[in-house]
């Protein structure tokens, strides 16, 4: 089933840090796919900004060769990537001096009353500069918005200082801080399922709910992205945004529409609601991990410390149980584990209900599996529910676990569009609902931060794991301290 197209009104997209890999992996092949869908209006224009010499054909080519390879053959017929080529130009504006930003003006000058987006695809360092040099040439109009990517700052008071740096120019209510996961369909189905349906609700608390896992595992190592990811490191890359989004459409209370300061509170309360973590519970509540050389599912694979070239004590793994202390989520753990190198690449939300409170059925029926829904967000995206059911047949009553499968590919078929589609479409359409907001950025950092220095990260070195496996023991042995186990798809 095709999904229906709204097209968006005229704008002007400047994406500075065009040549780089988000920008050639993400960007381009999610305007290449909206503009063969005739979302993007025939006035639109892509003005694509790096530091090096290019010229529009140069680019052209570039970006080409980026379709080529994140599209898919039969999704880009000649006509349509010639038409979408022909619409991107090419300026090199440096962010740090002048050269080549008249002529960025002299362009944007041509429609002053279009929408204006700038995103920003470089290094956050970048960020505050962009802006100065936004501002100091005169682009910033009444029409214009800014986004940035993560991350936003290594701790707290670095976040708190490029929000300043892009505050300074933009209001809050024109800066759109990406979190990709947020734009993916079933993310925003978690919002569909609880609050478009009278069933879950009422069970969604502590009474009924014995905990909550999320898992994002990878199979990929850092590759050619080692430098970068070593000074990050999974609790930056994943966990404090990402992963805490994730948690917060889980927890979060109804909010009362969908507008985006509605559901933004919503989010908010739960990160303040957060217990932190500090020196003395780090050992008991977190796990930190780094892969050595194993198997994947290619062969084998050398160990982080090999792909970066020298010794590091970044963390490529993390679990933790966070604690969410208000009264619908009292006593209830959310287990978080994030990892590199790990067996299979699944993100998922396991909702765990209670056991039943007792049961009619005698020794012969089997054990009763407390149900689960479980929210796979990647790949094969699907909503399954666990529930107990009789084992077909004569005899007694034998009950087995099984699962009630949603697959989005088998209820919709066809393509499931990418995150950044739908998330660069509400930044023309001005909606901010699946953006953070400064503060949900800080309380998530003030929330998940002090774990780096609990582990006292810069010299300490994570547990070692073998690339393929699960991530450190400790992380095993961390659920199991609480009595639950991580959940494994059965089916
Ligand atoms: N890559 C991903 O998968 C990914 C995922 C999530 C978030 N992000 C975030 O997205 C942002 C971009 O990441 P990336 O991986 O695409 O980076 P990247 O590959 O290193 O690309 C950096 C881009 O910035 C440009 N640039 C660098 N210095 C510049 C300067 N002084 N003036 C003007 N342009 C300059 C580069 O232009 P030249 O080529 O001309 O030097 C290049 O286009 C970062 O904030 C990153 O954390 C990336």
């Amino acid at each position: 089933m095709v999904p229906p197209v709204t097209p968006v009104d005229p704008f002007d997209l400047v994406v500075f840090g065009a040549t780089g890999d988000l920008s050639q992996r993400k960007l381009l092949p999610a305007l290449y796919y909206r503009c063969a869908a005739r979302q993007l209006p025939a006035e639109a224009r892509i003005l694509a900004v790096a530091r090096r010499k290019l010229s529009d054909s140069d680019f052209r080519t570039v970006a080409r060769k980026a379709i080529e390879k994140h599209v898919p053959p039969d999704d880009r017929p000649e006509p349509a990537l010639a038409h979408f080529l022909s619409r991107i130009h090419y300026f090199a504006a440096p962010a740090n001096d002048d050269a080549g930003w008249p002529e960025l003006k002299s362009v944007l000058a041509e429609h002053p009353e279009r929408i204006r987006v700038f995103y920003l695809a470089t290094d956050p360092e970048l960020f505050g500069p962009f802006c100065e040099k936004i501002a100091a040439h005169g682009l910033v109009t009444e029409q214009s918005r800014v986004v940035v990517e993560k991350p936003i700052g290594r701790n707290l008071k670095s976040a708190r200082e490029v929000n300043d740096e892009i505050g300074r120019i933009f209001p809050e209510s024109r800066i759109y801080r990406i979190d990709h996961y947020l734009g993916k369909e079933t993310v925003q189905n978690l919002m569909a399922m609880r609050f478009g349906n009278i069933l879950f609700e009422p069970l969604w608390n502590s009474a009924h709910i014995d905990h909550v896992q999320v898992t994002v595992a990878e199979t990929l190592g850092v590759e050619e992205r080692a430098e970068y990811y070593d000074t990050a490191g999974a609790l930056r890359d994943m966990v404090q945004n990402h992963m805490l989004q994730l948690l917060c459409l889980t927890a979060m209370e109804p909010p009362t529409s969908l507008d985006a300061d509605s559901v933004r509170d919503e989010k908010l309360k739960v990160l303040k609601s957060l217990v932190p973590i500090t020196a003395e519970n780090a050992a008991d509540r977190t796990v930190r991990g780094q892969y050595r050389a194993g198997a994947s599912p290619d062969g084998r694979v050398p160990g982080y410390s090999d792909e970066l070239g020298r010794e590091s004590h970044t963390e490529t793994f993390v679990a933790l149980r966070a604690q969410i202390a208000n009264w619908r989520w009292a006593h209830v753990p959310f287990f978080l584990r994030t990892g590199k190198r790990l067996p299979e690449r699944v993100s998922e939300i396991v909702v765990a209900f209670r056991h039943i409170p007792h049961s009619v059925f005698d020794g012969n029926a089997g054990h009763i599996v407390p149900n689960r829904l479980v929210v796979r967000l990647q790949p094969n995206e699907s909503v399954k529910l666990w529930l107990m059911i009789k084992d077909p047949g004569q005899g007694g009553m034998r009950l087995q676990s099984r699962a009630l499968n949603m697959s989005f590919a088998e209820a919709f078929g066809g393509r499931n569009p990418d995150a950044y589609e739908r998330l660069l479409m509400d930044v023309v359409r001005g909606n901010q609902t699946l953006f953070m907001r400064r503060d949900e950025v800080e309380a998530a950092c003030r929330g998940i931060y002090p774990a780096l220095e609990a582990w006292g990260a810069e010299d300490e070195p994570p547990k070692p794991y073998t690339a393929g496996t699960w991530g450190p023991a400790a992380a095993i042995a961390l659920i199991e301290r609480a009595g639950r186990t991580w959940h494994e798809d059965e089916e």
